[in-house]
């Protein structure tokens, strides 16, 4: 049997293809492997959002040449293919650069995967058309088996491209427009998951909260509609979204928070800068006092929400004044967990042709301050849940014998003893630790059987 191995850079969606892609080889008579010494095909998933993550590809690949060589001398084949985002981005380019590569094919195309793996060996295909629906369409179902196999907490994609473009932002380029997935296709996709044994959901697209699906009797579901009929699926304990963009939290998206039990107490709501001039120059067509509002609103809702966001530092022009303003928005809101990073010019996008691009000293610099903020924050969250009793999703045995591992409603790591509860019970631990990465707890006298 011919084996696979498949290595994903980058988001959420990346990971999500990656299991797509899993799927399709199977069907195909691959089997998957985690060593790529043992490989006959090596797909990378890449991604392009930064100049840092792009890099890593062409080095990866410039290993694979001399890997492949090695092969052909011993009268061996290995196919390459490039996938995901640099593919999209680059096309030909690539095959041009990296002779390694064989195949190379968009997120929005590769369930053509088959075909394009049957072409004659020597023979290069260059495949990036953007055809989401019919992608989707297309995709096989997983055996039962393997859902099982890959967990009780799971993604579904449920729209996927942008079209805010961002300034920064090569994702409007690379997923393209805006495309929600049908109602009954998510639904589908909801059922079979919870029949496997998936207690958790994310619901996953570069901008989830713009969902406008089709119901199939001519009418359009909210994403706050959306959780309600998610929430309804049996089986289906928790569901998280990722990710939202400020301008699209409507009124059902808040009253899905207030209602809706299953809907974590989680937001992950990227806001980019504090500046409003950056943010006008990001093109993010909302104010840092407008996102404050949503928090507010947000919190009068569900008080025990916890935030979490994007930052760049560094965007062009970004004055020592602005970065301050980024670092006064983080003090004011206060984060759970974040993510940050330096602006990176990316070919084509409108903010890497702006004058005042700044230097990689002062953006790291800025850099390692709001990190340093954002970790304090995160810190502080996970100690104040000491002394609390807070719902565990059990996700995984731990590492030592007799311990269990899993989630808290913030997504936190909690581990606790048990010998009598299973993967995907909802468990109270109370929580009497913490360290760097994770909490630790106990179960309630009460619950112990
Ligand atoms: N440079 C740095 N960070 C970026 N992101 C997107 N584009 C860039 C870029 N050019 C970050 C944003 C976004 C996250 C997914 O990646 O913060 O929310
Ligand atoms: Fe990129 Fe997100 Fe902006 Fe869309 S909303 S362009 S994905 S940063």
């Amino acid at each position: 049997m011919k084996k696979a191995f498949i290595k994903s850079y980058g988001c959420q969606m990346n990971v999500y293809d990656a299991e797509r892609m899993t799927d399709i080889l199977q069907a195909e008579g691959y089997q998957e492997t985690s060593s790529q010494e043992d490989a006959d095909l090596i797909i990378l998933n890449t991604c392009h959002i930064r100049e840092k993550a792009a890099d890593k590809v062409y080095s990866e690949l410039g290993r694979l040449r001399t890997m492949k060589n090695e092969r052909e001398a011993e009268g061996k084949d290995l196919k390459v293919v490039v996938a995901g985002c640099v593919a999209q981005a680059e096309g030909k380019e690539l095959t041009r650069r990296a002779p390694a590569v064989d195949v190379v094919v968009g997120p929005q195309s590769y369930h053509h995967l088959p075909e394009l793996l049957r072409r004659k060996k020597g023979e290069r295909v260059v495949e990036t058309e953007f055809e989401t629906e019919e992608k989707f369409e297309q995709l096989p179902v997983p055996p039962r088996e393997r859902t099982i196999a890959r967990g009780v907490s799971a993604f579904l994609t449920i729209q996927e491209g942008c079209d805010k473009f961002c300034t920064f932002c090569v994702v409007p380029y690379t997923r393209g427009v805006e495309i929600s997935r049908p109602v009954a296709k998510i639904l589908e996709d909801a059922h079979r998951l919870a029949d496997a044994g998936v207690r958790e959901l994310t619901l996953i697209g570069q901008n989830v909260n713009a969902y406008h699906g089709e119901d199939g009797k001519g009418g359009i579901v909210s994403m706050g509609r959306l959780l309600h009929l998610i929430a309804a699926v049996p089986g289906i304990k928790r569901i998280r979204y990722m990710t939202s963009h400020p301008r699209d939290m409507d009124d059902d998206l808040f009253e899905a928070h207030r209602d809706i039990d299953a809907v974590m107490p989680y937001l992950h709501l990227p806001i980019q800068s504090g500046s409003d001039r950056i943010l006008d120059a990001m093109n993010r067509k909302h104010t840092a006092a407008e996102y404050c509002k949503l928090i507010e609103r947000m919190r009068t809702i569900r008080p025990d929400i916890a935030l979490s966001s994007d930052f760049i530092v560094g965007f062009p022009g970004e004055t020592d004044a602005e970065f301050k303003e980024t670092m006064k928005l983080v003090a004011d809101v206060g984060f759970a967990s974040s993510f940050s990073f330096k602006y990176s010019a990316r070919p084509g996008t409108p903010a890497a042709e702006m004058d005042g691009q700044l230097s990689e000293e002062l953006k790291s610099e800025r850099l390692i301050t709001l990190q340093h903020l954002l970790e304090e924050q995160r810190q502080d969250f996970n100690s104040k849940m000491i002394g609390r009793t807070i719902d565990v999703l059990i996700e995984k045995p731990g590492r030592h014998d007799g311990q269990m591992g899993g989630k808290s409603p913030y997504l936190q790591a909690v581990h606790f003893n048990s010998t009598h509860h299973q993967v995907g019970d909802i468990v109270p631990i109370r929580i009497l630790d913490k360290s760097t990465n994770s909490l630790s707890g106990e179960i309630l006298s009460s619950d112990i059987k």
